[in-house]
């Protein structure tokens, strides 16, 4: 796989873990500290240089992410909207995107998800070129029993993928983050639902897996993932990102920013839809991305 340009982000769900937070919008539209939790995997998805996005949410939650993300013309990107009536389990996205897919390889990323770590562009580029089938992002966790855990032998073949594993068996957690080949909405369309009546990724997963066309890559200790779907992941990525950007001067996840370094837009692009924002911290950090353009000596 030499390229991938379409990629789905799956936004809807219960978040019942989040009640009564969620009980008359979704999470996927609460603050991350100074922005909206959707900018996140969106510009995870911009660093893997995927540029047509289709974003799966709730019809009641639809509305409200069409207004914040548009066309997505002001990020250099495009934006589609798919509904999913109710929360059938993750492998439902290659379903209802079979006609945004064209049967296309893309990206899935869940809409509460949280990436960070030096050159993760270059890593999502290089997991993009080892994949023939799937790939999975591995990242230690410390409760391994409450995730997706992959198991490997001593050369690093994948041995096992257990659901929420009662007894410990390996530390790597499978994160909200995955390459699926063309062929992912035919796969999806012959699972059965679970007992808990959803269909699962992790038996997507294992039909690749069984297929020899699984790989991964690792996030390692010098990444953060997480998932901000319960109350205390919301508090504590958000402390993370306003001590990194204090510190920094330099925004995580800011869509305009990426667009701009990327060259989906242009300086004068952001020129515009400067003109349109309220004066704010955010304006404030754009309009230094314009007066420092091309300066030698600053990041
Ligand atoms: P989860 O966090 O597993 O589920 P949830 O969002 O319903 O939350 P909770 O467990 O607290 O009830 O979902 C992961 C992401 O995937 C999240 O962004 C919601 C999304 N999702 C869907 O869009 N559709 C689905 O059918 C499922 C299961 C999840």
């Amino acid at each position: 796989m030499k390229k991938i340009s379409k990629g789905i982000i799956l936004a809807g769900g219960n978040g019942s873990r989040l009640y009564p937070l969620t009980l008359a919008t979704s999470k996927q539209l609460f603050p991350l500290y100074n922005k909206p939790v959707l900018y996140y995997p969106l510009t995870t998805l911009m660093l893997a240089g995927v540029r047509d996005i289709l974003i799966i949410s709730t019809e009641r939650d639809l509305p409200a992410i069409k207004n914040l993300l548009g066309t997505g013309e002001q990020f250099g990107i495009q934006c589609s909207y798919k509904a999913q009536t109710s929360p059938r389990g993750l492998p439902e996205a290659f379903i209802l995107a079979e006609d945004f897919l064209q049967q296309q390889a893309s990206f899935l990323i869940l809409g509460d998800n949280f990436f960070y770590g030096h050159q993760l562009s270059s890593l999502l580029e290089q997991s993009i070129a080892v994949t023939t089938g799937a790939h999975l992002f591995l990242h230690p966790v410390d409760n391994p029993s409450a995730y997706g855990i992959l198991e490997t032998d001593a050369n690093g073949c994948i041995k096992g993928i257990i659901e929420k594993p009662a007894t410990f068996v390996s530390n790597l957690a499978i994160t909200g983050l995955y390459i699926f080949d063309e062929q992912a909405s035919t796969f999806a369309k012959q699972l059965q639902p679970s007992a808990r009546g959803e269909l699962e990724i992790t038996d997507l997963i294992k039909h690749y897996w069984k297929q020899d066309h699984l790989t991964y890559s690792m996030l390692g200790r010098g990444y953060v993932w997480y998932d901000v779907g319960t109350p205390q992941s919301l508090l504590q990525v958000g402390n993370y990102v306003e001590i990194l950007e204090t510190r920094q001067g330099l925004f995580v996840a800011s869509p305009e920013e990426i667009a701009l370094r990327l060259g989906y837009i242009t300086l004068d692009d952001l020129r515009k839809y400067i003109d349109k924002t309220p004066q704010c911290t955010y304006r404030h950090y754009l309009e230094n991305l314009i007066h420092y353009a091309g300066h030698k000596n600053r990041i």
